[in-house]
């Protein structure tokens, strides 16, 4: 694909995707008029909507940070795809078909389908490993850990056999070069030159991106003794562990279901905990929790339940972690498993029944850390139960909502034992602390006339017919913040272009962009469908705010000339003046 034939491609996809369910797969959009639908932005951390999608124009846009654009940047922005890649994604989602040639120009491009394209063969190929008579070893593993072999066909696990030599053959036949192989990151070099397979002997867990492509492999060791435990792809040009969540892309529907996340720390207790029944389960693949991982679930439900491993590492961990969710506005409760167990030996022993009573009795997470403190202060005395509440003062302090965080706040002080006194007092003084904080700075609203005007000029061609010649050249729009949308879309008219949305759009720069996105988007109510009578009111008002305004020139520039005795001028003009005031 190239040049023009791209382009009209792009223009034919994004005719025939609707926005709304493009968006609606990432964010949970809630209908806020006709056209309109709004929710949390997916790409910074906010607690009320500031995120809108038009349905009308094809368009989305944050009010929050500002980014905006159609269904195709949304794509490329929220799964890091490239122009190509996610033209590509959009169209085979959709069941419609690339255009022949659709080769990708770009090298980096290029690369990265090759990439996608390993780890598609790698898949397949360690899948059928594990049936082959050399998977006996990696089928009985499993068995013994209780996955039965439909939910490792679910999760596509497979078997990398020993040679290591079997997907470097593949993946030569398929002709990839020894340059793309090891950027895949799953073939490695010898310092000798020779090549080899990254994972030999290993239970594979194909790792997915959010839209479901498989981006990277986690392998496990079969043997205590082999080291590292889980050997995990390295980044490539597909894969940034710190913005992937294992499973993810199946847990989303769930999430949503349910309006909670369950977090997990390992690969295995997902799938055990998904075999209990519990579908909202997800992980990180092997690094601390990230604030990006954080918004990449929030963005299906603000809730979570952190369950991690009983061991020291786990608490401490879960410690980090909340922390971070509590920073992003997520609403976290802790799961702690009795006998020492991890999610997984959890199910495989008390069954999914307990397992699942255990999630419902979750603790909100301040009682997790009161009982932190509990043990770490002396709660005897009056000194050390104020200072278990001064620790947990910062947490309950990162609560974004008010009322919550006083709530909260006299919960825990009554759970430990300190005066409701002492909970004021800390509030009112972070409280001043957070006022001076928020001085944030909206963006200049288009007034009513404006938005008016415009979403009825770019929705008819009858109200073009009707207002665009009292408009052009009328004193008061001039003094427009929107003026440039006005004068393009006058321009448009007059050279008998096709006036819509994207016309006007893109004939804008970025600042006069944010007013036309404001102007179809923000505020209270939907003006996709203004009705022609309300035009001809702002019309009316315009007409008279302009005759004011010239009245009012007029009559200063009549007391000048009287001033500097310039008595015919200023006959003149009051002459003119009267005309104007008697029409
Ligand atoms: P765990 O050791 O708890 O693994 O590490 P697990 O998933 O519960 O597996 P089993 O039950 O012991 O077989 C938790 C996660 O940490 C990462 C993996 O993502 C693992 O799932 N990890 C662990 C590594 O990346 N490398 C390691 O060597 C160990
Ligand atoms: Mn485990």
């Amino acid at each position: 694909m190239e040049g023009a034939g791209v382009m009209d491609f792009k223009e034919q996809l994004k005719a025939s995707v609707d926005i709304v369910k493009v968006v609606g797969e990432y964010v949970r959009l809630r209908k806020s008029g006709t056209m309109r639908y709004v929710g949390l932005c997916p790409f910074h951390n906010e607690k009320t909507p500031s995120f809108s999608v038009h349905a009308g124009h094809q368009i989305y846009k944050c009010f929050g940070c500002g980014v905006s654009g159609d269904s195709l940047q949304f794509i490329m922005e929220i799964e890091r795809l490239t122009f190509y890649e996610a033209l590509k994604l959009l169209a085979e989602r959709n069941g419609i078909p690339l255009p022949k040639r659709s080769e990708h120009t770009d090298p980096d491009t290029r690369l990265r389908a090759a990439v996608y394209q390993m780890h598609e063969l790698a898949l397949e190929l360690f899948r059928k490993q594990l049936q082959e008579p050399g998977g006996a070893e990696t089928r009985a593993y499993l068995e013994r850990r209780g996955v039965t072999a439909e939910t490792a066909g679910q999760f596509g696990l497979g078997y990398a056999e020993r040679s290591g030599r079997s997907l470097l053959r593949m993946l030569e036949q398929h002709r990839f070069t020894p340059e793309q192989m090891e950027a895949s990151g799953l073939v490695g070099r010898r310092t000798d030159g020779s090549a080899y397979d990254r994972f030999r002997h290993r239970l594979m867990f194909p790792i997915h991106s959010e839209s479901g492509k498989v981006i990277a492999f986690g392998g496990r060791a079969l043997a205590k003794e082999d080291e590292p435990k889980y050997l995990n792809s390295p980044e490539t040009p597909i894969y940034k562990k710190s913005h992937v969540l294992y499973n993810l892309h199946r847990a989303k529907q769930g999430i949503r279901k349910t309006d909670r996340v369950v977090l997990v720390e390992g690969y295995m207790d997902v799938i055990g905990v998904t075999a209990a029944g519990v579908q909202e389960v997800v992980a990180p693949c092997g690094t601390a929790l990230t604030s990006q991982q954080v918004q990449a679930m929030k963005r299906h439900s603000d809730k979570i339940v952190v369950n991690f491993d009983p061991d020291a590492a786990g608490a401490s961990a879960a410690e980090r972690s909340v922390t971070l969710l509590l920073d992003e506005g997520m609403r976290v409760r802790i799961l702690e498993l009795d006998g020492g167990l991890d999610p997984d030996e959890y199910c495989q022993e008390r069954g999914a029944g307990a397992y699942l009573a255990c999630l419902e009795r979750a603790k909100g997470y301040f009682y997790w850390l009161a009982d932190r403190a509990r043990a770490k202060f002396d709660m005897r005395s009056a000194e050390g139960r104020v200072a278990g509440f001064q620790f947990l003062l910062p947490a309950i302090q990162r609560l974004g909502d008010k009322i919550e965080r006083m709530a909260v706040a006299n919960d825990v002080a009554a759970y430990l034992g300190v005066e409701t006194g002492l909970v004021l007092e800390n509030f009112r003084k972070a409280a001043l602390e957070r006022k001076e904080r928020a001085a944030l700075v909206a963006p200049a609203p288009v007034g009513h006339t404006e938005k008016t005007l415009l979403n009825l000029l770019l929705a008819s061609g009858e109200a073009r017919g009707q207002f665009l010649p009292a408009l052009r050249g009328m004193a008061a729009v001039e003094q427009f913040p929107t003026r440039r949308i006005f004068e393009t879309i006058f321009a448009l008219e007059e050279t008998g272009t096709p006036i819509s949305f994207d016309a006007v759009n893109a004939r804008l720069e970025e600042k006069d962009r944010d007013l036309l996105a404001s102007a179809v988007l923000a505020g209270e109510t939907d003006e996709s469908f203004v009705s022609l009578e309300q035009g001809e009111a702002c019309l009316r008002g315009l007409e008279v705010s302009s005759r004011k305004a010239q009245v009012a020139e007029l009559k200063s520039r009549v007391k000048a000339a009287e001033r500097s005795g310039n008595l015919a001028e200023a006959m003149q003009l009051a002459q003119e003046l009267g005309r104007l005031q008697r029409n």
